[in-house]
């Protein structure tokens, strides 16, 4: 049972957060770690390619909630830098194969050309395949520290979540649904609790896998991933046709004209919110097991439905 003392001193905790300094530094860190994880070698082309994508930038929301995980559970920085590294990996070798003219064809990514605008399709393509075999290198080569069958147990993981059982059939299934904007409410789900939720929340449950969480605690932390997972995709689709191409770093208001089923699309920009903001409020409730422990997932889990961008 949490004490009103208990609860008194997690909101004072919570107030006093500073998560615009908490993403800075562990963005800062996390940065240095992607770069020297990837240092160039022959054939130099392709380590450019594969590092132009890499280190463009962006959130670095996947890793920081991948050691966010590993410190709640007990565990430290150093020992999920690998795998934040990895999860980072994985996500950007998805958004170079989905912006090749095979899938959505686009040509901005993070406020620069695509990956295939500069290095050509062919070279796109490769730079994604060694994006992804590094990244399971990289978690079973440089985890320091931390007892080989959670290792082994993050492997499993983070396979489960960009196969066909996670990202990539997410990405059938939204590539089989372009012009229909008639989709179900389900197929929509389907699409993006695979397609986002499914790596999203792996980086959360291999983070406390890393640090040795029980059953109990993955399954509270995995709920909380799905609910933010869903709540990122809602708000994705609100700022595509909210927000400006400046300051999404990439082309605005795809979807309409590309005839794709959204969330606005289907319940409406007022009842988007709302339902992201339920979903907000849901994963939070899963944290309050973890008490202080958690104020920096429950600041992300705001920080995610209050962006811009
Ligand atoms: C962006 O969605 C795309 C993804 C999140 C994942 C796409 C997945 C693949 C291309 C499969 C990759 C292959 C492996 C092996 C993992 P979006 O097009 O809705 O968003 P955007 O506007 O940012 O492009
Ligand atoms: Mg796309």
């Amino acid at each position: 049972m949490t004490s009103t003392k208990d609860r008194e001193r997690t909101e004072l905790q919570t107030a006093q957060f500073n998560l615009s300094s908490y993403l800075a530094e562990r963005k800062a860190l996390v940065e240095a770690a992607l770069d020297r994880s990837l240092p160039v070698a022959y054939p130099e082309k392709i380590y450019e390619a594969m590092r132009y994508s890499l280190l463009a930038g962006g959130k670095r929301l996947r890793p920081i909630l991948c050691l966010a995980t590993c410190e709640l559970a007990g565990g430290t920085i150093d020992a999920a830098m690998p795998t934040a590294c990895a999860l980072e990996a994985i996500h950007t070798m998805s958004l170079i194969h989905d912006d090749l003219p095979a899938m959505d064809n686009d040509d901005y990514r993070r406020g620069k050309l695509t990956n295939h605008k500069v290095y050509g399709e062919d070279i796109a393509i490769l730079a994604g395949d060694g994006l992804l075999a590094r990244a399971f290198e990289c978690v079973a080569l440089e985890t320091q520290g931390v007892p080989a069958d959670r290792v082994l147990q993050v492997i499993v993981r983070l396979g489960g979540a960009v196969g066909a059982a996670g990202l990539v059939g997410g990405q059938v299934v939204d590539l089989e649904s372009e012009g229909k904007p008639d989709i179900s409410l389900e197929t929509l789900n389907f699409i993006h609790t695979h397609k986002t939720g499914a790596l999203l929340e792996a980086c959360v449950v291999c983070g406390a896998i890393l640090a040795g969480a029980g059953t109990a605690e993955l399954q509270k932390l995995s709920r909380y991933a799905q609910n933010i997972g869903l709540a990122f995709q809602i708000i994705d689709d609100i700022l595509d046709v909210t927000a400006t191409q400046e300051e999404l770093g990439k082309t605005a208001g795809k979807d309409l004209q590309a005839q794709k089923a959204t969330f606005p699309s289907i319940w409406g920009l007022e009842e988007s919110k709302a339902q992201a903001k339920k979903l907000v409020d849901d994963a939070k409730a899963e944290l309050a097991a973890f008490k202080e422990a958690a104020i920096p997932l429950s600041a992300l889990a705001d920080f995610i439905t209050n962006r811009t961008h």
